[in-house]
């Protein structure tokens, strides 16, 4: 699929405050399907993955919140935003004074909506694609992954790699609404933060969000 992501996203999206964290606009779609099916005809390929950089995610979404609300886990500190979406996580970590922010996806229209959201914002983030899950990422003191347990392959990979990482001392963040793949052992709770849902997206019109850290020692 070749096309201009930046025009793309722009011509599909329109900049809005998120609900609960206001400090914070996103260009945003009003639907999911449509976008979706017009990606799956664009890309010829029936399993292309939903446009999730085009809404914030309800675990990014408590994430973000709790980041601004405690910036003491972020500031001065060298942020990775792993599965980054439409780039909300590592927005809140720049906005609470991150001295460095990275945003990572395997989307290359996530790639483009984290950079334009990040400019929308005023805050500075290096966008990059995908992380090699057998390395801890050099010259990265905090990991924030928001909403990463949607998918039973995504969800074991990921937690494989955030347990890796804690372990060699990496403070991972997990922002997570119960999904059907969260982990069960290993870290402990910080915060529940009730988030506000859309019904295009979610099932409900408001998730319990459970901000998780990776415990070192498992
Ligand atoms: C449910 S969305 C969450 C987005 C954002 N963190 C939020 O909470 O709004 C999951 C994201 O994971 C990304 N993703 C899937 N597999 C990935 C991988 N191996 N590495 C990095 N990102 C990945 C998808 O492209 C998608 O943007």
């Amino acid at each position: 699929m070749t096309l201009d992501a930046e025009a793309f996203i722009r011509a599909r999206t329109r900049l809005a405050p998120v609900p609960l964290v206001p400090e914070i606009s996103l260009l945003g779609a009003q639907a999911l399907e449509p976008l979706w099916k017009e990606l799956e005809a664009l890309s010829g390929d029936p399993d292309c993955p939903p446009p999730f950089w085009a809404f914030p995610w309800a675990g990014g979404v408590g994430l973000a919140r709790f980041v601004l609300d405690h910036p003491e886990h972020v500031r001065g500190k060298r942020v990775l935003d792993f599965a980054s979406g439409s780039g909300l996580v590592g927005i809140a970590a720049a906005l609470a004074g991150a001295k460095q922010v990275a945003a990572c996806d395997i989307d290359p229209l996530a790639q483009a909506a984290g950079q334009l959201n990040a400019e929308a914002n005023g805050v500075s983030v290096t966008v990059v694609g995908a992380v090699d899950f057998k390395r801890v990422p050099k010259g990265v003191d905090v990991i924030l992954a928001g909403d990463v347990c949607y998918d039973h392959l995504m969800a074991h990979r990921s937690l494989a790699w955030l347990r890796l990482c804690a372990a060699a001392g990496v403070m991972v963040l997990l922002g997570d609404p119960a999904r059907a793949y969260a982990p069960q052992d290993g870290v402990e709770l910080l915060a529940n933060v009730t988030v506000p849902t859309v019904l295009e997206i979610e099932d409900r019109e408001e998730r319990e969000v459970s901000i998780w850290h990776f415990v070192a020692s498992i």
